[in-house]
């Protein structure tokens, strides 16, 4: 598919549309060996050979894969209309052109994953591929067994019931209570709505897991790469959802 050259060159997380423009006007990209320096030539990765600085671009491309502890007040989006802090605020010296996997409400924390790629956001995201998310939640009061029961069961929503979710006890605080709950689904405000259908608010709304994932003590607002063995983790766990589907 034929794009724009420095579409391409962004998408492939060398460079911002802008800077990826500043290149083509200094002579600093080839395409099958000429220089261009026109900035509305169109190029095709797969049949082209494009050089960003003399090295192909294929050989340059690199997935990211990064783990965000994202603070309250903070949109998970790439632009907000309403000029809030948006996640990628936080990112701001990744080169790569990373997008959120999922999202986290504007009050809700805790770990939130980025990539640039496509495949397995796409894989992770999947309902099929049934990737349970864990939060700590703060609501008011305790839940007694049957309403505990309820998680299990699945709870009415105005967009149907919800699948089976895994709750457990932590916590009493004075008079509210701590739960650690896990979902596979990704549906709007979904642990709020699943609480306050059986009557109880969430005050705190922490993200703890993603899949094989563990927030672990990475400190609010900052982020760090995935490891291998992470990496490694993730792909099995999706590994194993498929063939639970087969
Ligand atoms: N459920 C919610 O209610 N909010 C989130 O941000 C994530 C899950």
């Amino acid at each position: 598919m034929k794009e724009r050259l420095q579409k391409i060159i962004a998408k492939a997380g060398l460079a911002s549309r802008r800077e990826a423009e500043i290149l083509i006007s200094d002579g600093m990209v080839r395409v099958n060996d000429k220089i261009v320096t026109e900035l509305g030539i169109k190029a095709d990765l797969i049949e082209d050979k494009i050089e960003v600085k003399g090295e192909p671009i294929t050989s340059l491309e690199k997935n990211v894969y990064i783990m965000l502890n994202k603070p309250k007040g903070y949109i998970t989006a790439l632009k907000d209309p309403q000029r809030r802090p948006i996640v990628t605020d936080l990112l701001s010296d990744i080169k790569q052109r990373v997008f959120p996997i999922g999202r986290l409400d504007y009050d809700t924390e805790g770990l939130l994953l980025f990539t640039n790629d496509g495949d397995l956001a796409h894989c992770l995201l999947h309902p099929g591929s049934r990737i349970f998310k864990t939060y700590l939640g703060e609501i008011d009061g305790m839940l007694n067994s049957g309403k505990i029961s309820r998680f299990k069961s699945g709870i009415e929503l105005s967009d149907g019931i919800t699948a089976p979710a895994k709750l457990e006890f932590i916590r009493r605080k004075k008079n509210r209570s701590l739960w650690k709950i896990s979902i596979y689904e990704g549906r709007k405000r979904q642990i709020k709505r699943m609480f306050e259908s059986i009557g109880y608010t969430i005050y705190e709304l922490k993200r703890i897991g993603f899949g094989p994932l563990e927030l672990g003590r990475l400190a609010t607002g900052k982020y760090r790469f995935l490891t291998d063995r992470e990496l490694k983790d993730l792909n099995k766990t999706l590994k194993l959802a498929q063939t639970v589907r087969i």
